[in-house]
């Protein structure tokens, strides 16, 4: 029998679902489980018919436990410092993409998995899920950019507490501590992020892209420069059709229909 893709790729109506599976490993991210995660994304960055992402995890128990422990514990200072560069990067290109992506968390979001949510623009979490940092009872910190992008998102405090007692928290907390954006029903939530996928996929695609930019490439800048960058990027959807198709279409009391340019 043939080894089934690790990351299984179905678009429907403008949004590409990105499901991890290697269920019977809880989604571990094996290095060739992110290969195919890197190149899912990397052709939905390419096609214009694509407008959103939703990243979730094959199976009810989990989104990603980790990254592959396995092969985690053979490796030399050397090649672990290239493995987390090489994790980092992929997780940059999604951030990067241009377009909006959501993680759907269906289960355990541990490890790399909580790094792959966190490199997402949006994350909704199942009442059943677990997210944490782990990395410590194995004698690691986070090498997927964990112990940046937590820290920007949810503190560096609360950052700290899940990175260096390793326990995972529940939903709940998590959506308290602002790391998940909701939490639903486990039976709801590929419905619920289809509609916040649906509801981005309404909206203009230039000024998402450029949304996206000013935030993140503003969060590495003094609070000067972002704003010059912002004031930069909405002078440029100044010039797009988009812009004066969406002007127009609320005069005009109608919905508007964006082309993205
Ligand atoms: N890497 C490799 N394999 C993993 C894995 C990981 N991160 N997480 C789970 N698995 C594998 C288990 O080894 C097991 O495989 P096996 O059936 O061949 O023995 C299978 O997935 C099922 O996991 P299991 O541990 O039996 O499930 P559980 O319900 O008892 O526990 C967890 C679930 C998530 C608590 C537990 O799997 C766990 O702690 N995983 C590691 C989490 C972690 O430390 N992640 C960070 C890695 S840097």
């Amino acid at each position: 029998m043939s080894d089934p893709e690790r990351v299984r790729v179905e678009t429907k109506g403008g949004i590409a679902w990105l499901t991890i599976n290697r269920p019977e490993k809880l989604n571990a991210l094996d290095r060739r489980t992110m290969q195919e995660i890197d190149e899912a994304v990397g052709a939905a960055g390419q096609d214009p018919a694509i407008g959103a992402l939703i990243v979730t995890g094959m199976g009810e128990k989990a989104f990603v436990a980790g990254a592959d422990i396995s092969e985690l514990a053979t490796q030399s200072p050397v090649e672990g410092a290239a493995y987390a560069r090489r994790g980092q990067d992929i997780l940059m290109r999604l951030e990067r993409l241009g377009k909006p992506s959501i993680a759907a968390l269906n289960g355990y979001a541990l490890g790399g998995g909580l790094e792959l949510a966190l490199a997402c623009t949006l994350r909704l979490a199942a009442e059943t899920a677990k997210l944490g940092q782990p990395e410590v009872a194995l004698g690691i910190l986070p090498g997927y950019g964990g112990t940046q992008r937590l820290s920007r998102l949810v503190g560096p405090g609360r950052a700290l507490e899940l990175i260096l007692t390793g326990e995972p928290i529940d939903a709940r907390e998590a959506h308290r501590i602002g790391l998940v954006n909701r939490v639903v029903p486990a039976a709801d939530l590929p419905a619920a992020a289809e509609s916040v996928a649906r509801t981005l996929l309404s909206r203009g695609p230039v000024a998402l892209r450029y949304a996206l930019q000013a935030v993140h490439e503003g969060l590495q800048m003094t609070l000067s420069e972002g704003l010059a960058m912002e004031a930069a990027l909405f002078g440029l959807t100044c010039a797009t059709e988009d812009m004066r198709e969406g002007t127009r279409a609320f005069i005009e009391k109608r919905k508007p229909v964006f082309k993205g340019r």
